[in-house]
């Protein structure tokens, strides 16, 4: 990898973090990895329907591998996710006889059973495999609880439905009594930015403290693109801040595509806008008080908007080209730190 460029980890206050899989572990991913990054959020390997896909059969290895590899690197790791309605094999909605569960109260405390179990379970396989080096410091204890159109500014997923609107705070009772006091926990989600989410974010985590609920940490999943404002995820971060609580942005990527537009290129002049839009926001990161940054990938072949919403083979949300080359983008980065 290019060793002319500076290590984009040595430029950031904060951790410098990075969504990987076990393909990333080897070659020339895991040295551009090591070289610009310093913390790692496993994609999708420890998501509840990769970890436990059936009741009581726990599948940790892809998880292993990732853990082991930042472990032995000596890099932190954000835990992602343990509710999330995308994430959440569709068993733990199901009695044993298959009929779905419902909003009794025998279903509800199963499906609480079934989270507790869940996260004691992992945090048991963490205390085992790792004992005092756990390289696990913070979680998306829940993540994508929003929604704006409904009436109480959240989600009517399966967890919802179940559990009821309090389904977030028992979330994050449970994650704490099970992952221990130290371990930071975050409500997450995206487009924080639009002052409807904004303001949903906002009023849920005031219910959340004034119920007693144990969350610490904001994060901002920062899925943005050419067109967002940045004065607007300016105004949120000021407004979680004044929250009192802590906030990190999980999750960055910029596209440049607009979401119904299909590029058969990747023209210069986008990547050029996106170096811009990637500063402004670096430097607006830089004069707050963050917790971490993360970006959503390595680089661009390694992005899911490359599949998402269909295949778009010339996305190039990252910081890093499908050469694993630095993009305009990766210098507008730099400049942004500097800036702020
Ligand atoms: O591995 C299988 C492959 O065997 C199969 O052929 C293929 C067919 O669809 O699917 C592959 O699994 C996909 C997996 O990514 C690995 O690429 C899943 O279908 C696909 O749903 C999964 O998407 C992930 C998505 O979360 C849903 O879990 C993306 O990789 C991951 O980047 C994305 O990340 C989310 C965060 O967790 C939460 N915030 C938003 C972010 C972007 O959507």
């Amino acid at each position: 990898v290019q060793t002319d460029v500076p290590a984009l980890k040595d430029a950031t206050e904060v951790p410098l973090g990075v969504a990987v899989g076990p393909q990333d572990l080897t070659g020339r991913p895991a040295e551009l990895l090591l070289r610009h990054f310093d913390q790692v959020t496993p994609e999708n390997a420890m998501k509840p329907v990769t970890v436990q896909p059936a009741e009581g059969e726990f599948d940790f290895g892809p998880m292993d591998e990732v853990l082991d590899f930042a472990a032995e690197h000596g890099l932190t790791v954000h835990g992602h996710t343990l509710v999330w309605h995308r994430s959440t094999p569709e068993w733990f909605f199901q009695a044993p006889d298959g009929r779905p569960l419902t909003g009794s109260p025998e279903d509800r405390s199963l499906v609480l059973d079934r989270l507790r179990a869940h996260t004691r379970a992992v945090a048991d396989h963490l205390a085992e495999r790792y004992g005092d080096a756990n390289p696990v410091r913070s979680w998306d204890v829940v993540n994508e609880a929003l929604d704006p159109e409904e009436a109480d500014g959240l989600r009517h997923s399966r967890w919802y439905e179940v559990l009821g609107p309090d389904y977030v705070a028992e979330a994050f009772r449970v994650a704490r009594e099970e992952l221990g006091p130290d371990a930071v926990l975050y409500l997450n989600d995206y487009d924080t930015d639009a002052p409807d989410r904004r303001r949903g974010l906002v009023r849920l985590v005031m219910d959340l403290q004034a119920a007693g609920a144990p969350v610490d940490a904001v994060g901002h999943q920062m899925h943005v693109d050419l067109d967002t404002d940045v004065d607007r995820v300016a105004t949120t971060l000021d407004a979680v801040a004044a929250l009192g609580l802590r906030q990190a942005v999980t999750e960055l990527d910029v596209a440049i595509s607009g979401r119904d537009e299909q590029l058969d290129s990747t023209p210069p002049d986008r990547l050029e806008a996106q170096r811009g839009q990637v500063q402004e926001l670096a430097s607006a990161f830089a004069a707050r008080d963050l917790a971490f940054v993360g970006v959503w990938g390595l680089y661009d072949t390694r992005s899911w908007l490359r599949a998402w919403p269909q295949e778009r083979p010339f996305e190039a949300p990252l910081l890093f080209d499908d050469e694993l080359q630095a993009k305009p983008a990766f210098q507008g980065f730099l400049d942004g730190i500097a800036a702020g």
